[in-house]
């Protein structure tokens, strides 16, 4: 092949994005980068296979490109205040810091007296996995084959972290060090959100949704995000490195521009 076409197909695959099965949400990553996003190391190591399954506690549908489920779930309770596909996710009946109606689902909008999963921790993982096949969760080979559903259970057994050691629950503040973050985040998550964290927006012109942004508003989301990636898109996480270089980006993160 002459050198010429050959770089024309080149940039032509690296232009190639894949559009998400899931849904509008999925941030769009290019074809090079479908494997890092949706596929799996021949050999998985603990660190990958416990941010893959937090990815699938996050939203399965995106982690997993899956069909994203169309109607309310049946086992949702009746005095939940949310509908559609949200009810699906884990994280949704769960909360953001594991603890169900003990922690951050304790009231408001998602309140819905299921409790955390932070006493599954000592489950052994046949149990775990027979929980997620069997009522009130139903999940199907279709929705998340056993192979993932095995990486789901290592996430529950040692994935989980304490929010509570790091985030303060009334104000959102976190206890890191700023400084310690402010290195990470210049060196490894600005190559994609900038130097400021508002590079990429998943909100609007008018309410931008930034890592600033986001960081203040919801601490215990951006630090499952940044110890597990965002589900569906091309995004690094810090689960190889200790937990605290997660609480220091969240720290320093919580100083960037929110609009
Ligand atoms: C529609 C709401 C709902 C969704 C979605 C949901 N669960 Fe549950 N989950 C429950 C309910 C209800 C229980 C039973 C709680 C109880 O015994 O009081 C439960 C129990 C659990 C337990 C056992 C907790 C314990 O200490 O006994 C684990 C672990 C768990 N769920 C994990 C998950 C995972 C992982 C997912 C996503 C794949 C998920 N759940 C999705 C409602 C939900
Ligand atoms: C290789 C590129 C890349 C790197 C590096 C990266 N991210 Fe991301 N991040 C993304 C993409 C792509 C998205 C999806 C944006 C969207 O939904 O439009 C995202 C989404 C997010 C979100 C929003 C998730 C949501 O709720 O929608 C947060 C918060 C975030 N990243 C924080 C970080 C932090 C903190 C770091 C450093 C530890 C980091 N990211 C490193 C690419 C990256």
């Amino acid at each position: 092949m002459n050198r010429y076409i050959a770089i024309v197909l080149l940039s032509l695959s690296c232009l190639a994005v894949v559009p998400a099965a899931g849904s509008a949400r999925d941030a769009d990553h290019s074809a090079a980068q479908e494997g890092f996003v949706h596929g799996a190391p021949s050999q998985p190591s603990r660190a990958w296979t416990l941010a893959a399954g937090g990815r699938i506690y996050d939203t399965w549908w995106e982690a997993l490109d899956r069909k994203k489920p169309e109607s309310t779930n049946p086992s949702y309770p009746a005095n939940g205040k949310r509908t559609g596909a949200t009810t699906w996710r884990c994280v949704e009946c769960h909360g953001w810091d594991y603890q169900g109606k003990d922690g951050l689902n304790r009231s408001g909008e998602k309140y819905t007296g299921i409790k955390g999963i932070r006493d599954a921790r000592g489950r052994s993982t046949g149990s775990l996995a027979r929980l997620m096949r069997a009522a009130p969760h139903n999940y199907t080979t279709e929705m998340i084959r056993d192979d993932e559903l095995q990486r789901l259970v290592a996430f529950i057994k040692n994935g989980q972290h304490d929010t509570d050691a790091f985030i303060d629950r009334t104000t959102g503040k976190v206890r890191g060090d700023a400084n310690r973050g402010a290195a990470l985040f210049q060196t490894q998550c600005a190559a994609c959100h900038g130097f400021d964290g508002r590079a990429l927006n998943w909100g609007t012109a008018q309410e931008p949704g930034y890592v600033g942004t986001e960081s203040k508003a919801l601490p215990w989301e951006v630090l499952h995000k940044i110890r597990n990636s965002h589900p569906g898109a091309a995004m690094i996480n810090l689960r190889a490195l200790p937990l605290s270089d997660a609480v220091d980006v969240l720290t320093y993160a919580q100083t960037l521009p929110e609009k």
